[in-house]
């Protein structure tokens, strides 16, 4: 792949932390109009993926093929993939590289092939495969992802390939030979800021990106670390995100956690009911300024560059010479951060531009000083200034 054809981190919608396994075609047809309605596709976002449970449970068809629940899927697959289509939007399922799925629907194992060539054959353009824990003797994590990764090449379709192993098995190592254009790197996302312990079902925002954070040489070149749905919207109304007693996040939290996965460019895969989002969560996942910084053609991971007394500051290099900077404010008050330019290799003659709330920020050459409300995540971008132009006669 050249320079300019390299994936951006996928964006779009993903239908498990709100709506489990109580998904339906008229559901995912909605979500398409409303991605298109809200503005969201003009933003960039682009993916409609349904989540695990949409098959027969019981089982594959006499000729070995994955079934759509005729209750929830009565047009079938490549009905609502037309649909999506039309919308110009693409459309993405779920599956299992073990013989079940998390939820208990039939797996890929021993199916690849047949998977690949059906999910072709019905116009899918995304996988996200999972990892149940029956993993058959004598298989590893990477084994069953690589099949599945060789059955997408030769599918006859370009389906953009998601691994989601949760990290137990550092797929930032080998997901990307797979053919992954992303791979989790984490547990499953919470409806929470910090969930105190992190374990199968504790995993708040900060929880997540102190997994995620040093992992940022794995990134970049069209294989991103994958932190999870964004959870804007949501505010403790969907059953899987409220798992280990997680119950919603404020306004200002769910800003920050996008602030943090657009900086650490995490796909952003949205999970709340898109047709009745309200102007906060709208702000929050239609700022272009911010999804910039996610999209931007440097696909590099932005870096943790300090972490003391409950701030942390964040540098990401963009394409055109710019930088972004994420100052986060972890404790529990509001606080002042002193941002000393240089201290980060950014240049201390610059613009800078407050992306949240679309203004310059004045400094002088020391830096400058923000106040960061508890919990919040401010955004900068800082764009050198250019060295005069200097003609002194010949
Ligand atoms: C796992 C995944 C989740 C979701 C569920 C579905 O927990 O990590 O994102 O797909 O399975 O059962």
């Amino acid at each position: 792949m050249s320079q300019n054809q390299i994936r951006k981190p996928p964006m779009g919608w993903l239908s498990w932390n709100m709506y489990a396994e109580n998904i339906h075609e008229d559901l995912i047809r909605a979500m398409a109009d409303a991605m298109v309605e809200s503005g969201m596709k003009d933003c960039g976002y682009e993916y409609i993926i349904i989540d695990d449970c949409w098959s027969v449970r019981e089982g594959r068809d006499e000729q070995g093929h994955l079934v759509p629940d005729p209750k929830k899927f009565p047009s079938g697959m490549k009905a609502l993939a037309d649909y999506v289509h039309s919308k110009g939007l693409k459309l993405g399922i779920y599956s299992d590289a073990c013989r079940v799925t998390c939820a208990g629907w039939p797996g890929s194992y021993g199916y690849e092939e047949v998977d690949a060539r059906t999910f072709a054959e019905w116009g899918i353009d995304f996988l996200k495969q999972d990892y149940w824990l029956d993993v058959p003797e004598g298989e590893t994590a990477q084994g069953l992802y690589t099949r599945m990764g060789e059955a997408l090449r030769n599918c006859g379709r370009e389906i953009v390939y998601a691994v989601c192993e949760w990290g137990s098995n550092e797929p930032w190592k080998w997901a990307h030979s797979t053919g992954a254009a992303m791979w989790r790197t984490t547990w499953d996302i919470r409806d929470t800021w910090d969930s105190g312990i992190y374990d199968v079902q504790h995993n708040g925002f900060v929880n997540a990106v102190d997994v995620n954070a040093p992992l940022a040489d794995f990134a970049g070149n069209g294989g991103y670390n994958d932190m999870d749905m964004i959870c804007a919207g949501l505010y403790g109304k969907g059953s899987p995100a409220n798992g280990g007693g997680a119950c919603g996040c404020t306004d200002t939290e769910y800003q920050s956690q996008m602030t943090l996965w657009c900086i650490m460019n995490s796909p952003l895969l949205t999970c709340c009911d898109l047709a009745n989002m309200n102007e906060a969560t709208k702000r929050i996942l239609m700022n272009c300024e911010v999804l910039a910084v996610n999209q931007d053609g440097c696909t590099v991971q932005g870096r943790r560059m300090y972490a003391e007394n409950g701030f942390e500051v964040f540098v990401k290099p963009l394409e055109n010479g710019d930088y972004a900077a994420a100052v986060l404010n972890r404790n529990a008050e509001a606080g002042r951060f002193h941002l000393d330019l240089t201290q980060f290799g950014l240049p201390a003659a610059a613009e800078v531009r407050d992306l949240w709330a679309h203004e310059a920020v004045e400094h002088n050459r020391y830096g400058l000083d923000l106040q960061v409300e508890s919990h919040e995540t401010r955004l900068l971008r800082i764009r050198p200034q250019e060295k005069p132009c200097c003609v002194h006669g010949d």
